[in-house]
């Protein structure tokens, strides 16, 4: 079995963690080692970081976007280096909720940052690594804001930014994707799970038989 990097992207509440799982399911009864990831805070200095960006309480105030994305790029860039490459090295497939994506999609389109400024300090934290294949699960933001209302839980940060935010990240998201065909799987989020879980299964295939 060869190493191979899958990442999933979309807006909050897109159905990315189920997805994540099923084709988890799928890759081990394949008989491939998989290790299933994300970003941020998927390490013990990373969830530190993610506590930061995420909840970070009166004392840290309004977080800078140029720290917002060196935050972001840390948490990838110690990720990467403890999680990511020493599972690929031993072939092992990675599927992993967010990547470097998500911070084009939110750093730069959404807020005030250049993408290409934020693209450079990610690729830079990432040793230019980037994935094989990225699935985006496109949802438009009324949909995803009623799925998280109907999931419960406080939104975060970034969740309680508003439907002009959600609706800037997801078009970029889509940029992204018409811009790469090659990388990108793009998929109406709308359809059922079931659905969505053989259209990405089948594109895996086709990547590992290759
Ligand atoms: P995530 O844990 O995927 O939240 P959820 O499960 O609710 O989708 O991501 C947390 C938030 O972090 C999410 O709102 C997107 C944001 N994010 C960025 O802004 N930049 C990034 O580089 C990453 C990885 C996530």
């Amino acid at each position: 079995m060869r190493g191979v990097f899958i990442t999933f992207e979309g807006g909050d509440g897109a159905g990315k963690t189920t997805q994540v799982r099923l084709l988890e399911e799928w890759l081990t009864e394949r008989g491939q080692e998989v290790v299933r990831t994300f970003e941020p805070g998927a390490t013990p200095l990373g969830a530190e970081v993610r506590k930061l960006l995420l909840h970070g309480g009166d004392e840290i105030g309004a977080i800078d976007p140029r720290a917002e994305a060196l935050l972001y790029a840390a948490d990838r860039a110690q990720h990467v280096a403890q999680v990511v490459k020493p599972a690929l090295a031993r072939g092992a497939a990675v599927v992993q909720d967010r990547y470097i994506d998500s911070s084009l999609a939110y750093q730069g389109a959404g807020r005030v940052l250049q993408v290409d400024d934020v693209r450079r300090i990610s690729d830079w934290a990432a040793v230019g690594l980037w994935p094989e294949l990225t699935v985006l699960l496109d949802i438009d933001a009324e949909t995803a804001a009623e799925r998280r209302r109907q999931r419960g839980g406080a939104d975060d940060r970034l969740e309680a930014e508003a439907v002009e935010f959600h609706e800037a990240v997801r078009e970029a998201f889509r940029g992204f994707a018409d811009a790469d065909p090659r990388r990108f799987l793009k998929l109406d989020a709308s359809r059922s799970i079931e659905e969505l879980q053989q259209a990405i299964r089948a594109r895996v295939a086709s990547l590992l038989d290759d």
